[in-house]
């Protein structure tokens, strides 16, 4: 089901040079492959593309047009393009093995749509929008998934727009960063509970994120900042200062659609597709049943390359996304399949050993799951976390 080559943006992607198993420089398993090439941004029915065209549609009224919009480049690209452009120092956690998916030593799946920022403004554009999926090696949760979308926005300013206002240039920028991104909430939710928060990217200065309070907490949907002055020393643009941003598309879409759990977009069932049309964007979505979830426990002692991401990638090699089919004793069953991963004991011997245990939900939004259904996949599990991950099953 897997195509073997795709194009994406006029470029050639054979599966071969993106998943192989035997090469250490290579952790890009098939269940992300086949997420590349879907661009549930560019489907118009889809929530994620009707909310793209909601944020085109307030760029181009509030800024005549102005923004090029850039929404089918390559998801594959450079290390360098990925860290080194935005300035990520060489030791930074988020370059690590754990955190990204190499496709080798110098390529990797980007990981924010900020990788392409360097190229647009030695390309001379000075406003623009880059819609994208990202990917990220995270545990899965309701509101994390290795594959998401988002939308970077970048605007430079030249000497004569801050030299008539009574500030500096930074602070020029960030005020008028702040105002464009309150505008677009405005745009998106009327009225909701947001905040700032101070925060640090190596490629702003100063950053901030702004949160949504949704399902009792606060979420994250964006991150932004006043644009590193050596971005744009380093791509012609001297003189200028800028800003720049990137939206979490999913997270947005969830608060605006009532979407409860990040997995949710990947479906493909009727009764979920069926209730977004192109241009809707206050429908609020109707989950079609809830049951009860079925819990499997399972404890190892870890070994030193352990990671919770790689329980996780485990899990979901075999038990697939909710929005898989699962064959489960020689039935297609369940559309809505969720799972959730949560460490609930940990401790170190006297040996120094080191046990985790890990109580795994499985849940199905179609009815209630049975014990013996599960314990199939369990022992799967099971199977594949001590042969591929080293720990010993306790
Ligand atoms: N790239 C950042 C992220 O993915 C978001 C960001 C974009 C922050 C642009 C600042 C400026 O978290």
């Amino acid at each position: 089901r897997v195509a073997a080559l795709l194009e994406i943006g006029g470029v050639k992607i054979a599966k071969d040079d993106v998943v192989r198993e035997s090469d250490p420089t290579n952790n890009v398993p098939d269940s992300i492959f086949s997420k590349i090439g879907l661009q549930l941004h560019r489907r118009d029915n889809h929530p994620i593309g009707i909310l793209k065209n909601a944020i085109y549609e307030y760029f181009d009224t509030s800024y005549s047009s102005m923004f090029v919009k850039f929404d089918d480049l390559c998801p594959i690209v450079s290390v360098q393009q990925n860290f080194d452009e935005v300035l990520v120092p060489a030791d930074h956690v988020s370059r690590s093995y754990n955190d990204t998916y190499y496709v080798d030593a110098g390529t990797v799946l980007r990981c924010h749509t900020s990788a392409h920022q360097a190229e647009l403004l030695r390309a001379g554009h000075s406003h623009f929008l880059v819609t994208g999926d990202v990917y990220r090696r995270d545990s899965i949760d309701s509101t994390h998934y290795p594959v998401f979308h988002q939308m970077e926005g970048v605007r430079v300013f030249s000497p004569d727009e801050w030299e008539v206002s009574s500030t500096d240039a930074t602070s020029y920028a960030a005020t008028n960063l702040k105002k464009c991104l309150e505008g677009l909430a405005r745009h998106l939710f009327g009225a909701v509970e947001m905040r700032w928060v101070d925060t640090y990217f190596p490629f702003t200065n100063p950053s901030f994120e702004l949160e949504i309070y949704f399902q009792e907490k606060w979420m994250e949907v964006l991150g932004c900042g006043v644009t590193e002055q050596e971005i744009l020393n380093r791509n012609g643009r001297k003189d200028s200062v800028a800003w720049a941003f990137g939206l979490g598309l999913e997270r947005l879409a969830m608060v605006l659609f009532d979407i409860p759990d990040i997995r949710l977009f990947w479906s493909t069932d009727q009764r979920l597709t069926s209730q977004f049309s192109a241009g809707k964007l206050g429908v609020k979505f109707k989950p079609f049943s809830k049951f009860p979830p079925c819990y499997k426990d399972i404890s190892f002692w870890i070994s030193d390359s352990f990671t919770e991401n790689n329980l996780c990638e485990v899990v979901r090699g075999i038990a697939g996304d909710l929005v898989e089919e699962v064959a489960i004793l020689q039935r297609r069953l369940i559309i809505y399949f969720l799972w959730q991963v949560k460490l609930i004991d940990n401790f170190t011997n006297k040996k120094g050993m080191t046990s985790h245990c890990y109580r795994i939900a499985f849940r199905s939004m179609e009815r209630s799951l049975t014990d013996e259904e599960i314990n199939q996949l369990q022992w799967s599990i099971r199977e594949t976390v001590q042969t591929k991950l080293h720990v010993t099953l306790r």
